[in-house]
């Protein structure tokens, strides 16, 4: 079977990559008013195209994510005083949506990670390490409105979306039918099968409750615009619907950070 130089990393090195498992956490006050302005402009200034499809309510300005860093002083410059060391490669993408998330990782993808024969690939000394979320506008705007429940699961590896069920709109994310590979903080493997009892319909309506199975809340932590959210980047996540807000729409950036191996 063919496999990634990325996705060997995360085997061979899967002791060090579990050993910097933390739980996720909200950093208060991350960005400046004029910070989140000029990145807000950032996606529309810089956009190469937009993604979007009629089965999804997701749109995205297509903003390579490296070279935000190179481009945007303060990204790099801040990232650098609350991470130290990372990569030079990122992955991510702003979002505007007006939809709930389901259970997922955001990695790398294989597409992302395929290699020719000299097994060249930007991204082939990379193991995953942190993923940030920034909102940068909301609707509604009260404080914990929105929400995103961070699992006590972790997935080494690519880019995946949790659906038993298989009926997830089209993405770039390979499609997880059977949970495999799931492991808590300390790296100890998890049944995919075990249901905590975490679903309700309130805070899940996105999500099937035969698709959620397997998942149990470790953490929630709620979106606010100059806040950031930080969290493993292996760490299964999902969004929280809020049964009091039925019309929304947030925009943000989701950032990848990997150490070089
Ligand atoms: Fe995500």
């Amino acid at each position: 079977m063919y496999k990634t130089k990325y996705q060997e990393n995360c085997e061979q090195y899967h002791k060090d990559i579990v050993d910097r498992f933390e739980v996720a956490k909200t950093v208060d006050k991350f960005w400046t008013k004029d910070e989140i302005q000029t990145l807000l402009e950032y996606q529309f200034q810089n956009a190469k195209r937009v993604k979007a499809s009629a089965t999804g309510s997701n749109i995205q300005p297509v903003v390579a994510i490296n070279d935000l860093f190179e481009n945007v002083e303060f990204v790099e410059k801040k990232f650098k005083e609350l991470l130290g060391d990372y990569a030079e490669e990122h992955t991510g993408n702003f979002y505007i949506t007006t939809q709930p998330h389901d259970c997922h990782v955001d990695l790398l993808t294989e597409q992302e990670c395929i290699h020719d024969e000299s097994r060249y690939n930007m991204y082939k000394n990379l193991v995953p390490w942190k993923s940030v979320v920034m909102p940068l506008f909301i609707t509604h705007h009260p404080d914990e409105f929105t929400s995103t429940a961070f699992m006590k699961q972790r997935r080494l590896g690519h880019s995946v979306t949790f659906d038993r069920l298989g009926d997830s709109a089209e993405s770039d994310y390979k499609l997880a039918k059977t949970y495999d590979g799931l492991v808590d903080i300390l790296g100890e493997p998890l049944d995919g099968e075990h249901d905590y009892n975490d679903w309700n319909n309130d805070s899940f309506p996105h999500i099937d409750k035969e698709n959620f199975r397997g998942f149990g809340i470790e953490t929630i932590l709620h979106h606010k615009v100059g806040d950031i959210m930080l969290f493993d980047a292996c760490q299964v996540h999902a969004s929280m619907n809020n049964p009091k807000f039925t019309n929304w729409l947030k925009n943000g950036i989701n950032i990848q950070f990997y150490k070089e191996v």
